[in-house]
């Protein structure tokens, strides 16, 4: 009985003494993984721009747990210094999760997307994650306690057509740097790796498809793989980052962890009921 109350709790802690840093930690995605990694004792710095929702979102968490710091991931000495904060708060910096990110809006063909709009999603989407890796590797580094590196990609990262053409590229590009990351971090005991959500009712997603959150969740659902689960919530991906940053996932490094209930490795025109059936005959 005993044995079993600490495994528990060491499940229930699973990054206790850890301290993680999260861009676009105010909302979404980036919240949820807030509040779960707090609930596993570490310690959270919340880098956004939107400072009120921040703020609000640590206060709830519990000051002892959480801060914030205001943080465009475009800018790099925002960046610098919201690992240099983080170090220098907690004394050290073990995960950083590089997961703000935009959407442009849907534009009818190709000719009609604006170069300063593209630009500006893969400033956001690339250069951002490209700068989060860039100085919570010289903090890692130089602190020699290993770390672990996570950033937000998506199901865009492996499909075209499935968001915007800026976003498609700039997702795609988020895998090809965990890889270079990868390649050159593990050296010093840092991992690299990326998500991929499925659509989840976020405001990102509800603003890009106009939808509230149940019309969403009811027509991803109605055309996911996986059936009799539920929608993918939030709380999914939050869970999946965790395990990637937790020490569960110590080998592993490089990986694009796609949570997306199958839907990207099926063809559904091919895969239809129709096909299943002429199997059977
Ligand atoms: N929701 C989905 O369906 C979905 C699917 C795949 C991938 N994603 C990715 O998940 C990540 C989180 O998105 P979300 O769905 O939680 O959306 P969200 O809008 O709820 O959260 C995004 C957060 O990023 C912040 N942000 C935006 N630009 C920023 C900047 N320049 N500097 C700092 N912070 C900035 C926003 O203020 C916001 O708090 C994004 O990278 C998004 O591309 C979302």
């Amino acid at each position: 009985m005993f044995l079993y109350h600490i495994l528990i709790l060491n499940y229930a802690g699973r990054l206790e003494g850890k301290v993680a840093i999260i861009t676009g930690g105010a909302s979404g995605l980036g919240e949820c993984t807030a509040r779960l990694f707090s609930n596993h004792g570490a310690k959270v710095v919340i880098a956004d721009v939107q400072d009120d929702l921040g703020h609000s979102v640590c206060e709830s968490i519990g000051r002892n747990s959480a801060h914030y710091v205001h943080c465009n991931v475009t800018n790099e000495p925002d960046v610098r210094n919201a690992v240099d904060e983080a170090v220098a708060k907690h004394g050290r910096l073990d995960i950083m999760f590089n997961n703000a990110g935009i959407i442009d809006k849907p534009k009818p063909s190709i000719e009609d997307v604006e170069r300063g709009d593209f630009a500006h999603v893969l400033d956001t989407n690339v250069v951002g994650p490209f700068l989060g890796v860039k100085h919570a590797a010289r903090a890692m580094i130089r602190a020699r306690r290993g770390g672990c590196i996570v950033s937000t990609a998506s199901t865009a990262s492996l499909l075209g057509g499935a968001a915007t053409c800026a976003y498609t590229c700039a997702k795609h590009a988020v895998v090809g740097l965990t890889k270079d990351a990868a390649a050159e971090l593990g050296q010093y005991g840092i991992r690299v790796n990326c998500v991929s959500p499925g659509g989840v009712a976020t405001p990102l997603a509800r603003a890009f498809t106009g939808m509230r959150a149940e019309e969403m969740e009811e027509l991803m659902s109605a055309h996911a793989n996986l059936k009799g689960v539920g929608p993918l919530k939030a709380e999914d991906i939050a869970e999946a980052v965790l395990y990637l940053a937790s020490d569960e996932a110590r080998y592993v490094s490089g990986l694009n962890l796609v949570v997306d209930g199958g839907f990207t490795v099926v063809d559904s025109s091919r895969t239809s009921r129709m096909v299943w059936n002429i199997r059977q005959e």
